[in-house]
């Protein structure tokens, strides 16, 4: 059968994949390749156990794979053939030199622009799914453009806002999706072929379409506004504990206001993910490279109040337990940075386990999808005597002092808690860093209950 178009997506991860899958199952007319330089990623979305978790995933992936969605590892024969390239490779905070722990490292992205530049040989349509710095576009224009074959290669943004957990959801019904690109002829003949492949599914109306800068800063900006409420709460949920007023009360109140809006109010032990942080401390680094050092400043107390958030936790443990867990058996339920995916990228569970390891404690970590991610970001500690990785909740916080919720997950909140008082040592606390369980029953059974940002309930 001939294609339509020829789509290639180079990146496999949480956003080219799902997001691919998705355009494959909407738009059968089109071929879409996904590659990856890891081998085994591409295995895995070859095979019935995809790399990564997502609810849906499986069967949009199934509906459309080896009739017009393909995983590849061959890279350059994938570049050849396609007329658009969507680059969802990652885009880590660099960790050395000039703008260390704030800028994003774009050797990734800057390699796979010359790779694309080696192996053309027509005029393309290149498209940024990655979060960049503004601006990126126009360098990798440039990088793309001087070529000395001939070659044109036109490249627009397009930001993905999907969420983990809500992929597909998200994918099959945007709030927006959003193309920037230059305001040129060939720019806006460009957009509107990326326009066109969104339209398969997509009300017009929702489908935006901005200069690239404008496109590039609406993500990085989207994603400070979402985090900022979270730390906003949190450092509320920090003066509620203070006095008699309850967090979950304050949320609910203020969300009610329609010019607030009631999501991304719910207190938490901090927000997590692969992209929040990255892209608030990108959004700061290029504030400053613009001496615009009151702006940096002001968005990088939303991250610092998210490390607060995560440190408050753990001192708040420490101190009710008698100032000391040296020893004492915690059960963690949840690793993952949020419900319903096994992602556990920048999830404060990581950095609650440290310090509690660093305190002595004997940590058992419990996830129902995370556990293998959670190995890997605690492998300092994976061979020492006092961690414990297991899928069970019940196994987890037996003979535990202490439960503490770290993820939102559906089944913590029906879990059997007599049954699990009675396997812990007395006095048993919970510390609830999801506000998601029933607080004053679980203080019925016998528990001393610690929410977040609402009044304890001790028995003693
Ligand atoms: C990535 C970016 O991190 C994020 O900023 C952006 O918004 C979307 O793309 P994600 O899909 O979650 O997010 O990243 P990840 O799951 O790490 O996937 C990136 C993939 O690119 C990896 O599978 C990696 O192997 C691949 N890659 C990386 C390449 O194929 N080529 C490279 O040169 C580098
Ligand atoms: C986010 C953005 O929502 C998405 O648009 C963008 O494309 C990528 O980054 P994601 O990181 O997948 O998506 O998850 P999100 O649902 O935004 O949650 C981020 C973190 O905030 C999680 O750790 C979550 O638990 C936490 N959170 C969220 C809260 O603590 N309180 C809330 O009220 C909402």
């Amino acid at each position: 059968m001939e294609f339509a178009k020829k789509i290639l997506c180079i990146g496999a991860g949480y956003v080219g994949g799902p997001t691919m899958a998705v355009i494959a199952a909407k738009c059968p007319q089109y071929k879409v390749t996904v590659v990856d330089i890891n081998k085994a990623r591409i295995n895995a979305w070859n095979s019935d156990a995809l790399p990564i978790y997502e609810p849906g995933l499986f069967e949009v992936v199934k509906q459309a794979r080896g009739r017009n969605l393909f995983f590849s590892t061959d890279i350059d024969a994938a570049i050849d053939e396609a007329d658009i390239i969507f680059v969802s490779v990652n885009t880590p905070t660099k960790s050395f030199g000039e703008g260390a722990g704030k800028a994003a490292d774009l050797q990734y992205w800057e390699l796979t622009a010359r790779n694309i530049v080696k192996v053309s040989r027509v005029d393309k349509i290149i498209i940024e799914k990655s979060t960049l710095p503004v601006r990126t576009a126009e360098a990798m224009g440039r990088i793309l453009n001087a070529n000395e074959k001939g070659i044109h290669f036109e490249v627009l943004s397009n930001p993905e806002f999907l969420a983990e957990g809500t992929a597909i959801e998200d994918l099959n019904d945007p709030d927006r999706v959003l193309i920037g690109s230059q305001l040129t002829p060939e720019g806006v003949k460009a957009r509107s072929q990326v326009v066109e492949i969104y339209a398969n599914w997509v009300p017009k109306e929702k489908i935006v379409t901005s200069n690239v800068w404008s496109a590039e800063l609406s993500k990085l900006v989207a994603n400070a506004f979402l985090a900022q409420r979270i730390s906003s709460i949190n450092s509320i949920s920090a003066l509620c504990e203070k006095t008699e007023a309850d967090v979950t009360e304050v949320s609910r109140t203020i969300g009610m206001d329609s010019r607030i809006g009631k999501r991304f109010l719910m207190s938490s032990v901090g927000f997590g993910g692969s992209c929040f942080k990255k892209d608030i401390l990108n959004l700061v680094y290029i504030c400053q490279s613009y001496g615009l050092t009151e702006v940096a400043d002001y968005w990088e107390s939303v991250v610092r109040m998210n490390e607060y958030q995560k440190r408050r936790f753990v001192q708040t443990m420490l101190k009710a337990m008698f100032n000391t867990v040296a020893g004492k058996r915690i059960a963690l339920l949840g690793f993952a940075f949020k419900a319903d995916t096994g992602d556990t990228r920048e999830s404060p569970a990581i950095e609650i386990a440290k310090q509690l390891l660093e305190e002595q404690a004997r940590v058992v970590i419990s996830d129902p999808k995370a556990l293998d991610n959670a190995k890997i970001d605690l492998a300092p500690y994976v061979d020492s005597d006092r961690i414990e990785f297991v899928e069970d909740p019940y196994v987890a916080a037996k003979g535990a002092h202490a439960i503490a919720v770290m993820t939102e997950w559906n089944a913590y909140k029906t879990l059997d808690y007599k049954k699990i008082f009675s396997s812990m040592e007395r006095p048993a606390f919970v510390f609830d860093g999801r506000n998601i369980l029933n607080h004053k029953e679980l203080f019925e059974i016998g528990f001393n209950v610690f929410p977040l940002g609402q009044p304890t309930l001790k028995h003693f």
